[in-house]
């Protein structure tokens, strides 16, 4: 089967197998898969096909939102396999604000809490309420709190504990009737404190559009890289000597650096390789003008990844997903 229509890298890989479950039954038919061996596939807006080919492939096709509404909140249920943005801009039109900030971010409902998706000042965890997750060995439903889910920056039990254990087949979201506009973000403070949640989505979608490219038109993943984050110490040395370095104060006394600032401080914003290179507006993103093969992309990564370390001594890891023939791999473990 081919992928290359299914990942927004645009990057040609074959699988062997490819299984669409929508319903509870159709999941218990699968076959007995180690995850290991095999990959989740929402809508391949976070993953990179490193290999020609890929292994066995799920996607599930849970579809269907569902509103109840309550005195002062609305709960909607989400099937998996709903598209993020047209949940959105769905909600907004339903008079159910929230997710504004959030709008634009391609990928499925599925997706959203494996990395915890984040934009402008607000997270998929700010409004989660539960996930209802398919565990393959004991072929049961399981439904995990937003505390069970343990979300953090990029990250929830879903890439740890759970890691490889099941797939998420609905996301159930509380959304307050008390709504107040998010505009802490750079670029949403321009807005006025009155503005209106259809007001924040479209500078949002504006902010997005001016920066973000959309794969349709030029291949990427968005944010290739998380932002790092490191200890107050070693921050103290890094900005001795780069004083207008961005950071970010996180809990427990770690600061987020800006990966995007690091890339273009290493000089590689623009930065081009044969068919693929650094964004010229955004240089957390990387882009595919025409190459067939994810190894390129690794390779990009692995010389942005060096060159950030040599001059920053901070590590940048990939967000994106590194998916081989064998399964997922880690970044490190792909040879250049
Ligand atoms: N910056 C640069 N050079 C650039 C781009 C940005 O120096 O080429 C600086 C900016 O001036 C700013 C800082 O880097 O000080 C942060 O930039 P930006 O606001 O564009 O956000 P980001 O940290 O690069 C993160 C998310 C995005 C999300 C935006 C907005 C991650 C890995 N990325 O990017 O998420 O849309 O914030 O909230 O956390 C994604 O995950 O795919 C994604 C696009």
């Amino acid at each position: 089967y081919a992928l290359q229509s299914s990942n927004s890298f645009n990057i040609k890989a074959n699988c062997p197998q490819i299984y669409f479950p929508s319903s509870f039954a159709e999941l218990q038919q699968l076959p007995e898969l180690t995850a290991k061996h095999c990959y989740i596939l929402g809508e391949g807006t976070n993953t990179l096909f490193v290999e020609p080919q890929a292994p066995i492939i799920i996607q599930p096709k849970f579809t269907g939102i569902d509103i109840i509404e309550q005195d002062d909140h609305f709960v909607v249920s989400i099937g998996a396999a709903e598209n993020w943005h047209h949940l959105v801009c769905f909600c907004l039109e339903q008079g159910i604000y929230g997710l504004e900030n959030l709008a634009l971010i391609p990928g499925s409902v599925g997706a959203a809490p494996v990395q915890n998706i984040g934009a402008y000042g607000v997270e998929l965890a700010d409004y989660c309420q539960e996930v209802q997750w398919y565990e393959f060995a004991s072929k049961t439903m399981h439904v995990l709190t937003k505390q069970e889910c343990r979300f953090a920056y990029r990250d929830s039990i879903f890439k740890q504990e759970r890691y490889n254990q099941g797939l998420i087949t609905q996301v159930t979201l509380k959304l307050p009737k008390a709504w107040q506009a998010n505009l802490s973000y750079a670029g949403l403070d321009a807005l006025a404190t009155d503005s209106t949640a259809k007001q924040v989505m479209a500078q949002v979608i504006a902010l997005r559009s001016s920066k973000l490219p959309d794969p349709k038109e030029l291949a990427n993943a968005g944010s290739f890289f998380k932002n790092p984050i490191v200890s107050a110490a070693d921050f103290a040395q890094l900005q001795q000597q780069y004083p207008s370095m961005p950071h970010y104060p996180q809990p427990n006394d770690q600061i987020k650096l800006a990966a995007a600032w690091l890339i273009e401080q290493a000089g590689l914003k623009g930065f081009r390789h044969h068919h693929v290179g650094v964004h010229r507006q955004q240089a957390l993103v990387l882009v595919n003008y025409g190459s067939d093969v994810g190894g390129d992309i690794v390779s990009l990564a692995k010389y942005i990844q060096r060159k950030v370390a040599q001059q920053f001594s901070v590590t940048l890891i990939p967000e994106v997903r590194m998916i081989t023939e064998q399964g997922e791999r880690s970044f490190s473990s792909l040879s250049d």
